[in-house]
């Protein structure tokens, strides 16, 4: 197949998405990458076109905590407790992060892999087994001559970070079980689609995937999906069960409702994928119309959790501290520091109403539930947030 690989979306010049300025580094060159989207016609991938390497992104600066959202606290929970039911003797997790999810499960039972090693030591000071290294063959060969196979290996917002998938499959291979069970956590492809959720690409996400794509990869090494669930988290993500080939556990229903779903949205076409650039487009056009207006207005804004994924929209739009004032994040590693490529100061959580704030740009929208029911107070006495999903609108109360 002549010209496989096709870019289809052009994210223009970015930062690296979790690298927070500190003040002493303020005026120092950023790196910056072109980001631009690509669809491979033969496997089906959508991924991001120039990569860094793990060892760039992931390393003992990492700001990034699971446990700072209590939606995600609760999400992980929720699955631990069905785990449970499974009774597995050994639960490998790939990019425990903080533990927010090994910590649900009895110290011995766990094994957690995070290579981001000022993240790793959190958990590792706990008592849990942590490898402060990253997921390959070499470290699944090193686990098995401590521990035995695992039953169940679950990895959440890791799997579309890692380029290399063929490794990570051979990986997993080697130490799961032969009745065992993957399980996956990402982004959702036809929801990002749905959504134009153009944020959920960034250096670190490599891959979004979909059922179709990331279900070829794994059939090259003998596995499969057998089970998919859809998640609200994260603007809509999808948990993948994943077998090995041999392993005769019947399909479960939702792999043909899913794969149809994405079929008949077009996940096989080009076409979509174009008609998707084409919103981005606009909703870039529109969001910067909103912050115009709003600066037209003499009316402040302020950011509302700088995420890795706000870092695309605000540089992909010429979002910087002209518009927005500050942003307010939970995350320490994040505060004080200011946000890549566009520099907007970063404090710690503030009251919005003490700090007469009129416009709140929603950084962190995939958790825009748990925001605004912690600002009810902020929207009850008129405030208003911008969002750029679905589509570039403010909203009040
Ligand atoms: P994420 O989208 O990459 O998960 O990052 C979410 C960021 O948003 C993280 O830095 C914490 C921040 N945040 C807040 O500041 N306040 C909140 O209420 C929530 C839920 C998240």
């Amino acid at each position: 197949m002549k010209n496989k690989i096709i870019n289809f979306l052009d994210l223009g010049n970015q930062p690296l998405a979790n690298s927070y300025i500190k003040n002493k580094n303020i005026n120092k060159k950023e790196r910056k990458y072109r980001l631009i989207i690509c669809f491979n016609k033969r496997n089906k991938l959508v991924s991001i076109k120039n990569t860094f390497s793990s060892k760039d992104m992931f390393d003992d600066q990492y700001p990034y905590r699971s446990s700072t959202s209590k939606t995600m606290s609760f999400h992980l929970k929720k699955l631990a407790r069905d785990i449970k039911k499974l009774r597995p003797e050994k639960i490998l997790e790939i990019g425990s992060n903080d533990g927010c999810f090994i910590k649900n499960f009895d110290k011995k039972k766990t094994i957690g892999v995070e290579p981001c090693s000022n993240v790793e030591r959190i958990t590792n000071k706990k008592g849990y087994n942590t490898y402060s290294e990253y997921w390959s063959p070499k470290l699944a060969k090193k686990i098995l001559k401590k521990h035995k196979k695992v039953n169940l290996i679950f990895s959440s917002n890791t799997i579309s970070h890692i380029e290399n998938l063929d490794e990570v499959f051979k990986a997993i291979n080697i130490i799961l079980d032969e009745k065992g069970i993957f399980i996956i956590e990402d982004p959702s492809l036809l929801e990002c689609l749905k959504k134009n959720t153009y944020d959920q690409f960034y250096n670190e996400h490599i891959y979004v995937f979909s059922y179709l794509s990331l279900n070829k990869a794994l059939k090259k090494h003998n596995l499969e999906i057998f089970k998919i669930e859809e998640l609200k988290i994260h603007g809509g993500s999808n948990r993948y069960f994943i077998k090995k080939i041999k392993n005769n556990i019947k399909l479960h229903k939702s792999i043909k409702f899913h794969k149809n779903k994405e079929e008949k949205y077009g996940l096989k076409n080009l076409k979509t994928y174009v008609d998707f650039a084409k919103r981005v487009k606009n909703s870039k056009k529109k969001l910067l119309s909103i912050f115009r207006n709003c600066k037209k207005n003499n009316k402040k804004i302020v950011g509302y959790g700088a995420t890795a994924k706000s870092v695309t929209v605000l540089n992909y739009c010429n979002i910087n501290n002209s518009m927005i004032d500050y942003f307010i994040d939970t995350t320490l590693d994040k505060q004080n520091k200011y946000t890549p490529g566009t520099k907007i100061p970063i404090k710690g959580y503030s009251d919005l109403i003490n700090d007469k704030v009129d416009y709140v740009f929603l950084g962190a929208w995939n958790f825009k539930k748990e925001i605004f029911n912690k600002e009810k107070k902020y929207l009850k006495n008129g405030g208003k947030f911008i969002v750029h999903t679905p589509y570039p609108k403010i909203i009040s109360k």
